[in-house]
């Protein structure tokens, strides 16, 4: 009998050309990006797994739900399809929309994040923690320690480990902890998922204390496919059952649509506390728009809402994780150092291991990111020293426990024929990796996340 293989659950209506370039095309452009590659063109990339955010394919559904978008200031329609699917996915009634995640943690830390506070979590997402310091408030790290050594299997290295948490709660008054963030899927340390039972723990602490539990979700769907595999409470629930449970331990969220609702902008606030939406509210009108489209075209808000069935969806999901799975496995399997279990939406490539003999003050995980572009003409992204930004009162690098390369896979956009094609061009940099011997130094920054402009020179 044979072994059926995995294939996926759509097939396809509508493609995009891509080019190849050549080695020396990608050896000027580069140079000509200061090695940055959030400047290259995209049409200098062949494989773009910069990011997976807002780089889906939306379905046929979403984009029929383009030509219904109501487009009337106040109370329209899209407005209202919005707020049905938020509500019957989430549970939370009350709303905000925003033109994206970072806005969402922008207009709801406005209204609960002030100076001198003290934000714990898992590994906070680069803008989230951007938002928190920029407030001049402190973003404290609680990820279990087991996340931090990628040739660890567990299935949850997105979990907060709760004698963190409660030494942050216990020593800090608690008008001074605005919140909990708990990312879902914890995107900083490789997609990786957050049990229930966690956080159960984090849930049941947060009340001990006083705190509120907010989720960041931009990927919440790829972390209850995670619950439902490896959770066994969870084995037979539906994906959307344990959507409903994972946000019933929560007092809101924030969202980046542009991940699991697979739309290409979007976002969005949900809370259960009237008075929490009120305080929001003020500051969505001003940063955003008026609070029945906060930054978001009618169109886009049908396309998310939509999206946020699509999204949700198990064969989807498998699908999805399975395709990410598949690269993975393709590095792990011929050695090349990839944080493991592989996460939900990414395969991050432990660069200290690949690259041991490149000093860390030479940005390890850029070298190699640089490297991979040279090599295939893929576009990853840096998950280190540089994305880590200085601290904000020494002004010293921060050096990462883990220095990522992260190949970032596109919702429902690229095949298994460029996964493999991906994975032949690391293996060949893999096979070569001894004669990288130097990396980078930095000739302009920005103040505050610096990776998306910062200029390197080859050292
Ligand atoms: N939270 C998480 C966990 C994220 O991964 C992102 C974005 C945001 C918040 C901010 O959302 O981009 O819509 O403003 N992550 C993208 C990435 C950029 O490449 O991982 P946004």
């Amino acid at each position: 009998m044979m072994k059926i293989p995995f294939a996926e659950s759509y097939k396809i209506k509508m493609v995009e050309s891509i080019r190849r370039s050549t080695r020396s095309e990608r050896e000027k452009w580069i140079k000509e990006a200061k090695y940055n590659l959030f400047n290259l063109r995209s049409d200098q990339v062949f494989v773009d797994l910069l990011t997976d955010s807002g780089t889906g394919a939306m379905s046929d559904r979403q984009w029929s739900e383009m030509m219904l978008g109501d487009e009337s200031y106040a109370g329209a329609s899209s407005f209202y399809k919005m707020q049905n699917a938020i509500t019957e996915i989430t549970g939370f009634p009350y709303f905000l929309p925003t033109h994206q995640g970072r806005a969402a943690e922008n207009v709801l830390f406005s209204a609960l994040v002030k100076a001198g506070d003290i934000v714990p979590g898992n590994s906070h997402f680069d803008t989230t923690k951007g938002h928190i310091e920029f407030r001049k408030a402190k973003a404290v790290d609680c990820t279990i320690d087991e996340a931090f050594n990628t040739t660890l299997d567990h299935p949850f290295k997105g979990n907060i480990d709760i004698q963190k948490l409660e030494k942050v709660l216990s020593e800090n008054p608690a008008d001074k902890i605005p919140m909990i963030i708990i990312t879902v899927t914890c995107n900083s340390s490789g997609g990786q998922p957050v049990s229930i039972g966690n956080i159960r723990e984090v849930s049941s602490m947060a009340k001990k204390y006083g705190v509120k539990v907010i989720f960041d979700a931009a990927r919440f769907a790829e972390n209850a496919y995670f619950i439902k595999l490896r959770e066994k409470e969870f084995a037979r629930h539906s994906i959307r059952e344990i959507v409903r449970e994972m946000f019933s331990y929560a007092d809101g969220m924030t969202m980046s649509s542009k991940k699991d609702a697979i739309v290409n902008m979007g976002g969005f606030i949900a809370l259960r506390d009237k008075e929490i939406y009120r305080q929001a509210s003020v500051f969505n009108i001003m940063f955003e728009g008026y609070i029945t489209y906060g930054g978001m075209s009618g169109r886009d808000m049908n396309a998310l809402a939509q999206g946020l069935y699509d999204g949700t969806d198990f064969d989807y999901l498998e699908s999805r994780i399975n395709q990410v799975a598949f690269l993975g496995n393709l590095l792990k399997d011929a050695g090349v150092p990839v944080q493991f279990p592989i996460g939900g939406h990414a395969v991050f490539i432990d660069a200290k291991r690949f690259l041991p003999q490149v000093p860390k003050e030479q940005y390890v995980a850029q070298t190699l990111a640089v490297e991979l572009y040279i090599e295939g003409g893929v576009r990853a992204v840096e998950i280190g020293t540089i994305l880590a930004d200085r601290d904000p009162v020494t002004r010293e690098n921060r050096y990462p426990d883990l220095e990522f390369v992260r190949l970032a896979i596109p919702r429902r956009t690229y095949t298994n024929n460029h996964m493999h094609f991906v994975a032949a061009h690391i293996i060949n940099v893999w096979e070569r990796r001894n004669e990288i011997k130097t990396g980078y130094s930095i000739r302009y920054e920005a103040p505050i996340m610096r990776h998306f402009t910062v200029e390197l020179e080859k050292i």
